[in-house]
């Protein structure tokens, strides 16, 4: 991972290995934005000419790289195209910023000389920096790729405490999406709930935060059927991981549920092998949840935040729980199981009870929890379902702020009546009518929060990247959610969400 620092050296004289300037798409010719005119000066006439030969418009996502051959002290200068907008946005820096460290290969140094009207470019850049940067090589005997060691911002923010203040704090964020993309990718094999329980316990070791785990003995004595129900059929021991961060004066406080399915092969109820095969996905709800939790921890938020993420093995064996079976969960609620891969809001109806017994102000949960959400929303987008108005329209618009695409879907009414349809149980866990899943997982969800104002984000789509990379994104885990509920925590904090 680079380390990331801001300077008010000038682009034209720093002596860096790679230069990454911003370009604009304009009618005629490509603009090279501000802070990095002179870089344009300094190549002369001939820089319009030689884009366009290399068929440089400014088109977003778009890259030339030039040798810069004495014209300013850097050795190559490489020139991201970011659209239309003179001012992009901090989204459109966050992605330029990604794809310009993309587009070097064997720098040690970079300098990335792009406009920063306020500090959140200066953080939208600092988080493209390091989310485009992330690897995955655990399991690579020799890490084929070589990535950049420092960089630096060159901005007059630098001046002020705020500007470096925001490389820090798109540090500590990013930091935390790249740890959640690490859970995600690690193999299933690797990441049982014990080890996932361990790996959470160490990553919180050297921060202000209190974490609990139980485990099955544990689980057992707190009434916890949902979880152990779920994660019976492994051969791994199932746990409930909560990550407390308690402020001395907090001015609200949240609690995070995560799903934290380690492994999901639907159970008795088996997945065809082709959606099998990238179930180890099915924790990144937990991820996401912890890993946010960290970092509001790590930024100081006058924020309490309870996280509760709920792991468990679905796998299937002589003791898996069968169709038919009735779970009682924390509380009492008893459920009636009709499919066993429908297991992600079994373990979060427990989970969600612990945290609804903290009394928090507000409730959020994140799960990798149906198909249907993808089929509705497609791969990039989560849905979003709250019984809060304010948090329904909240959490949507502060997501599209950072970058993770969310919207709105509804507690249709006629699925409370549906869940609370079992012959033999309080609820009936699936529904037998292939239509409205989302629906029906939230409107089962919500028997378990209470009166709080509670929303549930679905990230089934978003939560792993099974096509190529793009932007900031790469394949596989995402870390989708982070930053959404770190923006989410901040919000509260200022008093927006009241
Ligand atoms: N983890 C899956 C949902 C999922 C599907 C996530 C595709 C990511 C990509 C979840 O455990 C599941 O199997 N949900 C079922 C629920 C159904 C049986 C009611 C589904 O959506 O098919
Ligand atoms: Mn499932």
């Amino acid at each position: 991972m680079p380390s990331v620092s801001i300077s008010s050296a000038n682009a034209t004289t720093t002596r860096s290995d790679v230069l990454i300037v911003a370009a604009a798409k304009s009618e005629k010719a490509v603009s090279v934005l501000s802070p990095a005119e002179e870089v344009a000066s300094a190549f002369g006439r001939s820089l319009q000419p030689t884009l366009s030969t290399l068929g440089f418009e400014g088109k977003e996502g778009q890259v030339a790289k030039l040798p810069a051959s004495g014209v300013v002290k850097s050795a190559l200068v490489i020139f991201v195209g970011v659209g239309e907008d003179q001012q992009p946005t901090p989204e459109t820096l966050r992605r330029a910023a990604a794809t310009g460290v993309q587009a070097t290969a064997n720098a040690n140094s970079v300098s990335i000389a792009f406009p920063t009207e306020d500090d959140d470019a200066v953080q939208a850049i600092t988080e493209g920096v390091v989310l485009g940067s992330y690897r995955f090589d655990r399991y690579k005997s020799s890490p084929d790729d070589q990535t950049v060691n420092s960089v630096v911002i060159l901005s007059d923010r630098s001046r002020s405490k705020a500007g470096k203040a925001a490389v820090e704090r798109g540090e500590t964020v990013a930091t935390a999406v790249c740890m959640a993309r690490d859970w995600v990718n690690t193999g299933a094999g690797d990441l049982t709930p014990p080890a996932y329980a361990d790996a959470v316990a160490e990553a919180a070791a050297d921060d202000k935060v209190k974490v609990t785990v139980w485990d099955d003995a544990r689980l057992a004595k707190e009434n916890c059927g949902g979880v152990l129900g779920v994660g019976r059929g492994s051969d791994s021991e199932s746990r409930i991981v909560q990550v407390a961060y308690k402020p001395r004066k907090p001015v609200a406080h949240l609690a995070l549920v995560g799903k934290g399915i380690t492994f999901e092969s639907g159970g008795l109820s088996i997945k065809p092998g082709s959606s099998m095969m990238t179930m180890k996905c099915d924790m990144a709800g937990s991820a996401a949840v912890v890993a946010a939790t960290l970092a509001i921890a790590r930024l100081g938020l006058p924020i309490r935040v309870t996280c509760v993420a709920a792991m468990a093995e679905n796998m299937v064996s002589g003791s898996s729980t069968r169709p038919g079976d009735v779970l009682t969960i924390r509380g009492g609620t008893t459920v009636e199981v009709h499919n066993t891969d429908a297991e992600g809001r079994l373990v979060l109806a427990d989970a969600l009870v612990v945290a609804a017994e903290h009394e928090p102000d507000y409730l959020v949960d994140v799960a990798t929890l149906t198909g249907a959400c993808v089929v509705g929303l497609g791969e990039r987008t989560a849905g979003v379902l709250s019984n809060d108005d304010t948090l329904r329209s909240a959490i949507p618009r502060i997501a599209d702020e950072v970058g993770e695409p969310m919207w709105p879907l509804p507690l249709a009414e006629e699925m409370r009546a549906k869940v609370r349809s079992s012959d033999v149980a309080d609820l009936r866990q699936h529904n037998p009518k292939p239509v409205g899943g989302t629906l029906y997982a939230a409107a089962f969800l919500r028997e378990f929060v209470g009166d709080s104002r509670w929303a549930h984000i679905d990230i089934a789509g978003p939560g792993f990247n099974n096509e190529s990379a793009y932007g900031y994104v790469p394949k596989g885990g995402t870390g989708v959610a982070v930053r959404t509920l770190v923006a989410t925590a901040q919000a509260i904090a200022d008093g927006e969400l009241d």
